[in-house]
């Protein structure tokens, strides 16, 4: 009965995942779950549950677990190839959303989430979406085909190079920025290094793209990155350098500094 795996397991798990998981191996929701303790899980959705809490317990991560995650009210599908979408990561489509651009490209677009949100947002802009991993752009593919009525340019590219000479009204990304060495939970989470690591300072992504955006936006145009608090002052130290100028700075909701709008001098 599931009052007795709450009994069990409330113990191992935190609730946060206990419901989502627990809800997920039995396909209710965690009002159900509360409301019906005396219900009576089928042997499937046991062997299930006992599989995903063994792996929980071995820090897979939820999403991982369930392959998918809500981000800006779409559930996205999401795999070990993907970093997990991010709270945080609205930011950045609130701030596209908010400047109704015709053109977008998002670079490192993972499972897609930002791409497929502002597509959904802005049926009328044109979206391009580019990564280097395959793997990942084939679940941003599915992503977008489940979930939108227009379609995304999906273009695998290592940064700029591969990409052609088009040009775009805002450049949005969520680049790879932590620094290698680092061992905060994230970098445990078993998502993909590729997503996560920005070299040694965290700064390799940064560097990449403002070095080359430039010749990729439209006049007028404007990059929107995700920043970390620990590569903010970096970042803003950069944007001189590379010849752009500091349009906002915006905190995420912990009053971390969390991105970053700049446009070329
Ligand atoms: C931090 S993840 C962001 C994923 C997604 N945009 C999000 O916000 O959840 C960075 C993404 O950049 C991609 N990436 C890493 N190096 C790259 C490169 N050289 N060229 C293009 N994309 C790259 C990774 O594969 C990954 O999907």
């Amino acid at each position: 009965m599931l009052g007795d795996i709450l009994t069990k397991d409330g113990a191992k798990l935190p609730p946060i995942d206990l419901y989502y998981l627990l809800g997920h191996a039995i396909g209710k929701s965690r009002e159900f779950i509360l409301a019906h303790p005396e219900y009576t899980m089928r042997l499937r959705s046991l062997i299930t549950w006992e599989r995903m809490k063994r792996r929980r317990l071995r820090g897979v991560p939820a999403a991982y677990l369930t392959g998918e995650k809500e981000f800006y009210g779409l559930t996205f599908e999401v795999n070990r190839h993907t970093l997990i979408p991010r709270p945080e990561t609205e930011l950045v489509v609130d701030e596209v959303i908010r400047r109704h651009p015709r053109s977008m490209l998002d670079m490192g677009t993972g499972s897609g989430c930002i791409a497929v949100a502002v597509a959904h947002h802005l049926p009328e802009c044109s979206v391009t979406a580019v990564d280097i991993s395959r793997k990942a752009l084939a679940v941003a593919a599915r992503n977008s085909m489940r979930l939108l009525n227009v379609k995304i340019s999906f273009i695998r590219s290592d940064y700029f190079i591969d990409l052609p000479s088009d040009r775009y009204d805002i450049i949005a990304s969520n680049p790879p920025y932590v620094c290698e060495g680092d061992v905060s939970p994230e970098v445990a989470s078993q998502e993909p290094a590729l997503a996560l690591y920005g070299g040694r300072d965290g700064l390799h992504a940064f560097r990449t793209i403002l070095g080359s955006a430039r010749d990729f936006l439209m006049p007028g145009g404007v990059l929107v990155l995700e920043i970390s608090p620990e590569v903010s002052s970096a970042v803003q130290e950069m944007v001189d350098r590379y010849g752009y100028q500091l349009e906002k700075l915006a905190q995420d909701l912990a009053g971390h500094d969390r991105m970053v709008v700049l446009s070329p001098r």
